[in-house]
């Protein structure tokens, strides 16, 4: 039996009120209380009520073997024993985790809840977290959310374990891997599994082709370890293609049915892997799993469509001194990660089009950065991901803003930098000319320990306003 009763739910209402305009940027902190009315059982017990939301919604990351394996939600005694737990993850937006809002454009595998699932996991909590009889148990009809397979056709890995450089907390580092394979293929699924998951902070999968071996031998070794050292990119004069990357919190990827990435024999995937040394300093030796099809099976090729915007974060209000001029932050990364990265914030205002000027409303608490990409021929998008680092607010990835027919192909109004994904459109996307998309990036730099004028740059210390596209090759 079910009775109609008012319930809070703190939920992920934020982000409704975030989907549009750039004045509320300073309040998505702040947790809007949504008062709403939703069925809820009268004598909720976990097997009808608790247990099909559970089963359907969590055990695919809490049970043996998978990402939340230490707090097991399989068995009965545990859920219960963790029942308060639940409750304030769940009613607070915070399990499962999901970042995009509400107002995003429909995406696969979207783990969120139901504000009905939201409010029957909090009255069975409340009520007691009764047992109930365990023939009440049906299955929900959500489809239960699974992580992805990916078959095991080709597996890289790095070569042998590399020992972190110890002089740094943040190490870059590219391996290239050769692609050992006789004749050409498609990739059309990877997985990235990080051999010490603490440390693994990030990384990004490039394709290169043999103009790049020459490169590759001299970099390889050359101070005596596994790889080289890579700031911002590969460098290996030679351009190479971004087919991908993975995140802490990131699923397996199989890419759209009928399409994938074409490599042939002698080429190589090169991995920029993002070690932070903050918790721990381990040798590595992580692997990439790659499924395969031949390249007679006439797949579509795809490619991968990168975006940077401006980062331009003042010092939070209060705060003085020589650590918060721009000048300075320009010193400092080009310090830290060679002569190119002076150039880069200038160079990313100008090819947004825009002035340092511009930014002239930025503090920091409340720093924007922007950039409008007009759309020059017809694409078809798949998935979009966005990246920054931990002084991250929200992201938001916007086709056609401030018009009728704007589309939020990407709103994350609560960045989490432990949440980051590659996110893929229920529905392909089709974008044509005249079309505008627009990336912005918001930040807190009250949320740093070491608060300074802050550009781009690649540390955990620096910022990024990272987005990539996955298209199909016109
Ligand atoms: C995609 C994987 C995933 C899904 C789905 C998921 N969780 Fe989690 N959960 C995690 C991870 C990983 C953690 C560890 C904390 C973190 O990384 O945020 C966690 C932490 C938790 C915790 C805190 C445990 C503790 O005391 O430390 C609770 C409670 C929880 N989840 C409940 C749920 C519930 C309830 C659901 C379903 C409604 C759910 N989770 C769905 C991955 C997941």
């Amino acid at each position: 039996m079910r009775t109609l009763i008012l319930v809070l739910i703190l939920a992920l209402s934020a982000a409704i009120a975030l989907a549009h305009g750039d004045e509320e940027h300073d309040d998505d902190d702040v947790e809007e209380v949504k008062i709403g009315e939703v069925a809820v059982p009268e004598n909720p017990t976990y097997h009808e009520h608790a247990r099909p939301i559970i089963e359907a919604r969590c055990v695919a990351c809490h049970s043996d073997g998978q990402i939340a394996a230490y707090a097991p939600l399989t068995d009965p005694q545990d859920v219960v024993f963790f029942a308060d737990d639940i409750k304030f993850h769940v009613v607070n937006g915070i399990m499962p985790p999901w970042m995009p809002s509400r107002a995003n454009l429909p995406l696969k595998n979207d783990r969120s809840l139901s504000d009905e699932e939201i409010a029957t996991i909090a009255a069975w909590v409340d009520a007691g977290a009764a047992m109930g009889d365990s023939h009440d148990y049906a299955p929900s009809a959500t489809d239960r959310f699974d992580l992805v397979e990916v078959r095991a056709d080709l597996t890289l890995q790095l070569e042998e374990p590399y020992e972190p450089d110890p002089d740094v907390l943040d190490d870059y580092r590219c391996f290239a891997l050769p692609l050992e394979i006789e004749a050409p293929q498609f990739i059309t699924g990877y997985e990235f599994i990080p051999d010490v998951a603490e440390m693994a902070h990030h990384n990004i999968l490039y394709l290169f082709d043999e103009t790049a071996d020459r490169v590759i031998q001299r970099r390889n070794y050359a101070d005596g370890r596994p790889g080289w050292s890579c700031y911002g990119g590969p460098g290996l004069a030679v351009g190479g293609e971004g087919i991908g990357g993975w995140a802490p919190g990131a699923s397996p990827v199989l890419f759209p049915q009928g399409a994938g990435f074409l490599i042939r024999p002698g080429q190589h995937i090169v991995v920029e892997m993002h070690y932070n040394l903050w918790t721990a300093r381990q040798p590595d030796q992580s692997r990439i799993i790659l499924q395969l099809e031949s390249a007679e099976s006439e797949l579509t090729e795809l490619m991968n469509i990168s975006l940077a915007a401006p980062v331009e974060i003042p010092c939070p209000t209060g705060l003085e001194g020589p650590q918060c001029e721009r000048g300075a932050a320009i010193e400092r990364v080009a310090e830290l990660y060679g002569e190119d990265a002076r150039y880069t914030p200038d160079y990313l205002l100008r090819e947004c089009g825009q002035r340092l000027a511009d930014y002239a409303a930025n503090t920091g608490e409340n720093a924007i950065g922007y950039c409008d990409y007009p759309i020059t021929k017809s694409l078809t998008l798949y998935s979009v991901s966005g990246h920054m680092h931990e002084l991250g607010r929200s992201f938001r990835m916007e086709l056609n803003p401030d018009s009728e027919d704007s589309l939020l192909l990407l709103d994350i109004p609560r960045w989490d930098f432990h949440w980051q994904d590659q996110y893929y459109f229920v529905e392909p996307l089709e974008v044509s000319y005249g079309d505008v998309l627009r990336m912005e990036c918001a930040w807190d730099n009250s949320l740093s320990d070491d608060p300074r004028y802050v550009v781009w740059g690649e540390g955990t210390a620096d910022e990024m306003c990272f987005g990539s596209l996955l298209a199909l090759k016109p």
